[in-house]
């Protein structure tokens, strides 16, 4: 969702800053721009459309400057116009500005700037800031100005600056957006997100909320909104650039998807070791876990994909760990008014750690007196510093919009922490403790598995490349692996509608839709509610239905009722949704492919959900 870049070093700025730029194309945006300081003052230039158009338009009428800021735009206040996209300038177009939040206060601020003789060119809530430091800069230099226009900002916001009377510095800010500074060699970045600098630097300062940061060619110089210097050190970040490059795939979901038995492996070492039977944590989440009460209510809080993680931990956190638990959409979470106390653990599970739903939900909890732990993958983001305690799923970059690897990556992260709390609290037996902690240490190598059966989904997905409805279905732990499923083809196949139920709501509605052919996917692996999936499967074929069935290897029996088989490695039931995740998500690439679809970045979508 909007993507930032800043740049001041060395020559050429335009194409470093294009670079960088076409790095967040994974977040979503419909408009670009990019704006640089020169002996002419400041160059701006945008586009509506792919950042491609906006290279095109440069490689046509070049320029240059010695630094500079570039946006990539997802539309919020004013429709995706060329007046719309970001950089925005003052009155005189003697700075420039980009942004990504959302100014609360625009419109008194706009009707306040207006009556003093500013001029608005666009609909956008970012241009007051613009108006609002160059009526600032009238009496202060720019640093200041830029603080005192910050201190008026209500909202959220990530917001960078060049200016024509500064041209040897570039200014950022944060406050409930992210913004990340890359500090390299005679050259420094600001950008939203760390893949946009991967590729210059791996060394990284993460801003907090309310800082200031004045970036020249010799580095980073860090104040509080009132000016105080703030002294932080950059932190080296693990990731290289290859983490953050196709690699011979056609999309970056499909390297993600095939990603997963490392991105799994990488949640679970260091913190499972099956051989002494042992779950072990860092120091902070240990010391957070061993103070949680014997009465501790827990709620997990998440949107998208990540609270259907949370729909399986609900599941296995009450089955085996004996806790009290409920799932929240984060969305919904923050305004229901929950009952929170200090006996209550909310667990915030976010890929990117900046969901602004999720976030919101954090504070709420910490306001109420609750404590936080985050499960998140992105080091240093807004959700987990803002935790009392983290689990970093270790994933790598995550780059296509739809969530893969995050996702099975969280459910691994919900598992070490369910069986963590299941012997901490006497909840299984010692023998079945160490036969889950044994499946578990397994499941990299079942998830690397259950890819196989690629080449047989290539197939299928032939079938329905043209179906227009679909349903998936699934019961306990795989309710939840049934959304996910759903999620994962309309978000990536707009022209299919999908919907996932739980398997037993059928009768109660959904079922009137079925007709000759509709596709339905069922998730009947091996469990307990197994015989009640079948009678749901042969309620479907009843009305003609096509059911294409993911199950447990070596179940003879379903396939009589299955129209296509999908067979995943047999695991214990709390295991089968990160077996069966991989087939759900090669099914909705390999119909997206073939109907053409931009599936690394939907329409309407943005992978970085930071506004309400
Ligand atoms: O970064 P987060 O995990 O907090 O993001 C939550 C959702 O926005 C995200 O899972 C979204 O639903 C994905 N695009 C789904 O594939």
């Amino acid at each position: 969702m909007c993507g930032i870049v800043g740049y001041i070093g060395k020559p050429p700025v335009v194409q470093t800053l294009l670079d960088c730029l076409g790095r967040l194309e994974y977040r979503g945006y419909d408009s670009a721009g990019i704006a640089v300081v020169n002996g002419r003052g400041i160059q701006v230039r945008k586009r509506v459309g792919k950042i491609k158009e906006l290279v095109a338009s440069i490689q046509q009428h070049p320029f240059e400057g010695t630094s500079g800021i570039a946006h990539s735009r997802w539309a919020t206040h004013g429709l995706p116009t060329e007046a719309n996209a970001h950089p925005h300038t003052d009155c005189r177009g003697s700075l420039a500005i980009v942004h990504n939040g959302i100014i609360e206060n625009y419109a008194a601020l706009k009707a306040r700037l207006q009556a003093n003789g500013h001029r608005f060119r666009s609909k956008t809530d970012t241009e007051v800031i613009a108006h609002l430091v160059e009526d600032y800069a009238k009496r202060l230099p720019v640093a200041q100005a830029f603080r005192r226009a910050l201190k008026e900002l209500r909202g959220s916001y990530a917001v960078c600056l060049i200016a024509k009377q500064d041209p040897q510095r570039i200014y950022g800010a944060r406050a409930g957006s992210p913004l990340i500074v890359g500090v390299g060699d005679g050259e420094a970045f600001l950008a939203s997100d760390v893949p946009a600098v991967l590729a210059k630097t791996r060394r990284v300062i993460y801003l907090n909320e309310g800082e200031v940061v004045e970036l020249s060619s010799d580095g980073a110089r860090l104040t509080t909104l009132s000016g105080a210097v703030i002294h932080r050190k950059p932190s080296t970040v693990s990731w290289d650039i290859a983490s953050a490059r196709k690699e011979g795939y056609d999309h970056f979901m499909l390297k993600e998807i095939f990603e997963q038995p490392s991105a799994v492996e990488q949640t679970l070492v260091n913190r499972l070791d099956a051989a002494r039977g042992r779950i072990a944590f860092d120091r902070r989440t240990r010391a957070f876990l061993e103070k949680l009460k014997p009465n501790e209510q827990f709620v997990l809080i998440a949107c998208g994909t990540a609270y259907h993680a949370g729909l399986v931990g609900e599941y296995m956190l009450e089955e085996l760990a004996r806790v009290p638990v409920d799932v929240d959409l984060a969305s919904e979470f923050r305004y229901r008014g929950p009952m929170l106390t200090r006996d209550t653990t909310v667990i915030a599970i976010t890929q990117s750690g900046e969901t602004a739903d999720t976030l919101a939900g954090v504070r709420l909890a910490k306001e109420q007196g609750a404590k936080v732990l985050s499960i998140c993958n992105v080091m240093g983001a807004s959700i987990p510093r803002e935790s009392d305690a983290v689990m970093y799923t270790h994933a790598g970059p995550e780059i296509a919009v739809a969530s893969t690897k995050a996702y099975t990556s969280q459910l691994s992260a919900l598992y070490l922490l369910t069986l963590y709390l299941a012997k901490a609290r006497g909840a299984l037996s010692a023998v079945r403790w160490r036969s889950l902690v044994r499946q578990l240490s397994h499941i990299p190598s079942l998830v690397e598995r259950s890819l196989r059966a690629e080449p047989l989904i290539k197939e299928i997905a032939k079938s329905y490349a043209g179906a227009r409805d679909f349903y998936y279905l699934g019961r306990r732990y795989n309710y939840p692996s049934a959304l996910e499923g759903a999620l994962k083809l309309k978000e990536i196949c707009p022209s299919i509608h999908a919907e996932g139920y739980a398997a037993g709501e059928m009768k109660h509605g959904p079922i009137s839709l079925i007709r000759r052919g509709w596709p339905v996917v069922f998730l009947a692996t091996d469990s307990p509610v197994y015989e009640k999936v079948v009678s749901n499967i042969e309620e479907v074929r009843a009305r003609k239905g096509d059911c294409i069935v993911i199950a447990s290897e070596g179940d003879q029996r379903i396939r009589r009722y299955a129209t296509h088989l999908i067979p995943v490695p047999k695991t214990e039931e709390l295991f089968s949704p990160i077996v069966a995740a991989a087939p759900l998500q090669l099914l909705a690439y390999h119909i997206a492919k073939l109907n053409r679809c931009d599936i690394d970045q939907p329409p309407n979508l943005a992978k970085s959900v930071t506004v309400e």
